[in-house]
Formats: structure tokens, sequence, C-alpha cells
């Protein structure tokens, strides 16, 4: 059964909120140590991409539980402008606002699975996995 957090996002303290969320949730579901930091850091850069990008949207966060085995599945979406080239988007260094560019890039890393779908003029949907 899944048990679903919504946070909508649009400032910094969003940002936050979203962050710690997702922390509890991932030691509800059994994670410790740096797992813990891995997920609330990618969960930061995704709301971060909302807030940058988007101005709005929100994150859902969802335990996971596929017979025995537990994870994370972290929805972050908006209504905002879209990426043009998500291939792009997803190199390190490339920013469209001056930023590091690592955002993106820096989440997929940090998560077992990771999918990015965009519209231009519609929006973005991220979804982020971790197992446990
Ligand atoms: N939700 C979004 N909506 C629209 N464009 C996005 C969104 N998320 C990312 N992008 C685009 O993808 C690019 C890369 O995102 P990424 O997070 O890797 O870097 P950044 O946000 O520009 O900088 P950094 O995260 O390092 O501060 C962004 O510059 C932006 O053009
Ligand atoms: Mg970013």
């Amino acid at each position: 059964m899944a048990s679903e957090t919504r946070v909508a996002i649009s400032s910094a303290s969003d940002i936050v909120t979203a962050r710690q969320k997702g922390r509890a949730l991932a030691m509800e579901i059994g994670f410790v140590g740096s797992d813990l930091t891995l997920v609330a850091t990618a969960i930061s850069e995704v709301a971060r991409n909302i807030v940058d990008h988007a101005k709005r949207g929100e994150i859902i966060l969802i335990a996971l539980n596929h017979g025995a085995r537990h994870g994370i599945v972290i929805t972050a979406r908006d209504d905002g402008p879209g990426i043009p080239d998500i291939a792009r988007a997803m190199e390190y260094g490339y920013s469209t606002r001056k930023g590091l560019g690592v955002g993106l890039p820096g989440a997929k890393w940090l998560m077992d699975e990771f999918d990015i779908s965009s519209r231009v003029g519609q929006g973005t949907t991220v979804t982020m996995k971790k197992w446990l």
C-alpha cells in the first residue's frame, strides 16, 4: 500500500519542508545514515528546480513496498515552461540561468532510478526511486 505525502512548492521554505518530510519518510521506510542525506539532497535539487525554473509545483513522496522490496519514490511536478532539450539539461554544467548545472545530473546520480518527462509550455515531471 502506498501512503502519499504532497508538499506544495513555491518558496525556499517549501524546499526545506519537502526535504524534511522526505527524510522522515525515508527513515520510516528503514533508510539509515548517509542514505537519508542522499534522499534529502535529491529532493532539495528537484524542489529547487521547481522554484528556480517553474515558480511553483509539488513534490509527492510515496513509500514503495514491492513484496520484500522497500523503497521511496519521489515525484516533482510542475506546470512551468518545460525543458526543450532533456538530454542537454541532464548534462553536468548545463544551466539556462547561470547555475552550476549540477542539480539534475546530481539527483540522478544519487538515486537508483530516475525519469524525467517534459513538454514545452506544459511542464515537467521528474520521478526518482531509491531502494532500501
Ligand atoms: N522544473 C523545471 N522546469 C523547467 N526547466 C527546468 C526544470 N528543471 C530543470 N530545468 C532546466 O534544466 C537545466 C538544468 O537543471 P539543473 O538543476 O541541472 O541546473 P540548474 O538548476 O540550472 O543549476 P543548479 O541546480 O546547479 O543550481 C536548468 O538550467 C533549466 O534550464
Ligand atoms: Mg537546479
